[in-house]
């Protein structure tokens, strides 16, 4: 019999060499069965995406680096032009799975200029640069989010009240979460927290992952429906929300799951400080404001039938779906990425998180 591994022991995006394949778990099946799937095929991939069998914005800009340099791998032609006009057919085929988080463009971008930046290297060579890029996302992932979860960490104590939307948890990311980072690492150093987690509808990404994974990890943890926030907050429970982001725009506007735009103005409403966790590569400087984020709408069925037993509003009636809001930049008490912690005024102190990050890799 095989063992029974605990969730946090398992890979939540992976690249198999020898089977060249992406390897994921299935993030729809949790938390009752636990699938992890080999994807080889480009329409397999961009609908695991879509679909969200990987999701949350670093796990899915890994999962990108990792798809693309599949694509390469299967690209038979011996010239660089026809090998580039091949290569990105497949990057822009796997960035239109999901258009709000960056990363996802973010980390297809980059396996792009390994091919721009290499013009007269073989085609082999350059497919073994790209395979060093993409194994070098994902390493640099679980660096970020260790990063992000020391810095979250110096902000809350012991026993602290967390109240956490979505999932920015390790499902999320390759490993530790941003959002949900300084709680694992604090679990790792014997703290204890008491964490809330939003249902999060219309998917239930509270509910089904982040409970999940928080619980498996032996952390105080209590579900709620996404209108009993305001309750929590006024009954004194909460120190501090924590939160992933998708895309945060150059004035410190924060996009992340539908419903986060909700829970900061509660938590202003509370003096309960409101954070964004994230690594640099979710932070679009090209990007002015939250407004100007392309917003994904999703299927009606999502909110009119998924988890129900019956579909529960009437045939016909118009839904409206959007995927993320943002939490405007003045709700935010800081940003916190990889190279510290961003403080208003956001348009000031997000370009000394990218003055670190460059002086950095100058070492
Ligand atoms: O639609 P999802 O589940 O991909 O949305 C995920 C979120 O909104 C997360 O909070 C965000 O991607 C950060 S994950 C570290």
């Amino acid at each position: 019999m095989s063992e029974v591994k605990n969730i946090m022991s398992y890979e939540t995006v992976a690249l198999d060499d020898e089977k060249s394949a992406l390897v994921i778990l299935d993030q729809t099946r949790l938390p009752y069965e636990v699938e992890v799937l080999e994807l080889t095929e480009q329409k397999d991939i961009w609908e695991a995406i879509y679909l969200l069998k990987v999701r949350g914005a670093p796990a899915i800009g890994v999962a990108g680096g990792f798809g693309v340099y599949l694509a390469a791998k299967q690209i038979q032609a011996d010239n660089y032009d026809d090998f580039y006009a091949e290569f990105k057919k497949a990057k822009e085929y796997l960035d239109s799975s999901r258009p709000t988080a960056v990363n996802l463009s973010w980390a297809l971008n980059r396996m792009e200029k390994v091919v721009l930046d290499n013009k007269d290297k073989t085609v082999a060579e350059i497919k073994e640069l790209l395979h060093k890029e993409c194994v070098a996302i994902k390493d640099e992932d679980v660096w970020m989010c260790r990063q992000i979860g020391e810095y979250g960490l110096s902000l809350i104590k012991d026993g602290d009240g967390i109240l956490t939307h979505c999932n920015a948890g390790q499902l999320a990311t390759s490993k530790y979460g941003t959002a949900l980072a300084p709680i694992h690492l604090g679990r790792e150093r014997g703290m204890n927290f008491r964490v809330y987690t939003d249902e999060t509808r219309p998917l239930l990404q509270g509910a089904r992952l982040s409970s999940f994974e928080l619980h498996a990890d032996g952390v105080d943890t209590t579900v709620i429906c996404d209108n009993m926030a305001s309750q929590v907050m006024k009954n004194g429970w909460v120190n501090a929300v924590f939160v992933g982001c998708d895309r945060v725009a150059a004035n410190g506007d924060a996009c992340n799951k539908i419903g986060t735009s909700g829970v900061a103005i509660l938590a202003k409403y509370y003096g309960i400080p409101f954070y964004v966790l994230g690594p640099t590569s979710t932070i679009d400087m090209s990007i002015e404001k939250g407004e100007d984020i392309h917003i994904e709408q999703r299927p009606a069925e999502e909110v009119t039938e998924m988890w129900y037993k019956k579909r529960m509003a009437p045939e016909g009636v118009k839904v409206y779906n959007p995927a993320f809001d943002f939490a405007d930049h003045e709700l935010i008490a800081g940003i916190i990425t990889e190279y510290g912690i961003a403080r208003p005024p956001y348009t000031e102190s997000l370009k000394e998180i990218f003055r670190k990050k460059a002086e950095a890799q100058q070492k």
